[in-house]
């Protein structure tokens, strides 16, 4: 007993609206690089430059993305302050809300080389 095998022998492809899966940033990160613009931040930074602070590439090197630095760094940038790269304070950001800086410091070590 032979199985009776149907070839499918369609030609015409069916188009193909698979959309591709991109590696989707988190969304805070284009969020703080949108608000760093807004803010004093590159008078005293660089992406990959040391200026008056350290580069924002060097920040990412140095602190790990994870809640605690996050909160550090996020609370250093609103009050400010110096000792940790050098002697060169870094001014305080009263007005920028934590919810912000969360979003910024975010961003700043999602920068990779
Ligand atoms: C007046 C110059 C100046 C401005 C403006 C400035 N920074 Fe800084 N920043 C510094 C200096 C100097 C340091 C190094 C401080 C230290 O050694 O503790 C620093 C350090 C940092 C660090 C690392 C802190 C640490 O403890 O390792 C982060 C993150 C940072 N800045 C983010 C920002 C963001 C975000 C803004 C804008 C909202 C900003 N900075 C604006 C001068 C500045």
């Amino acid at each position: 007993m032979l199985p009776t095998l149907s070839n499918c022998n369609s030609a015409t492809k069916s188009s193909d609206n698979e959309s591709m899966i991109e590696s989707s940033p988190i969304e805070e990160i284009p969020v703080g690089k949108d608000l760093i613009s807004k803010s004093d931040c590159m008078s005293c930074h660089q992406e990959d430059k040391k200026i008056v602070g350290p580069s924002f590439l060097d920040i990412a090197k140095k602190y790990k993305a994870d809640k605690k630095n996050i909160d550090y760094l996020s609370s250093k940038v609103i009050k400010g302050g110096k000792g940790v790269w050098g002697q060169i304070p870094m001014n305080a950001h009263p007005n920028l809300s934590k919810k912000n800086t969360d979003k910024i410091v975010t961003y700043i070590l999602s920068i990779r080389e």
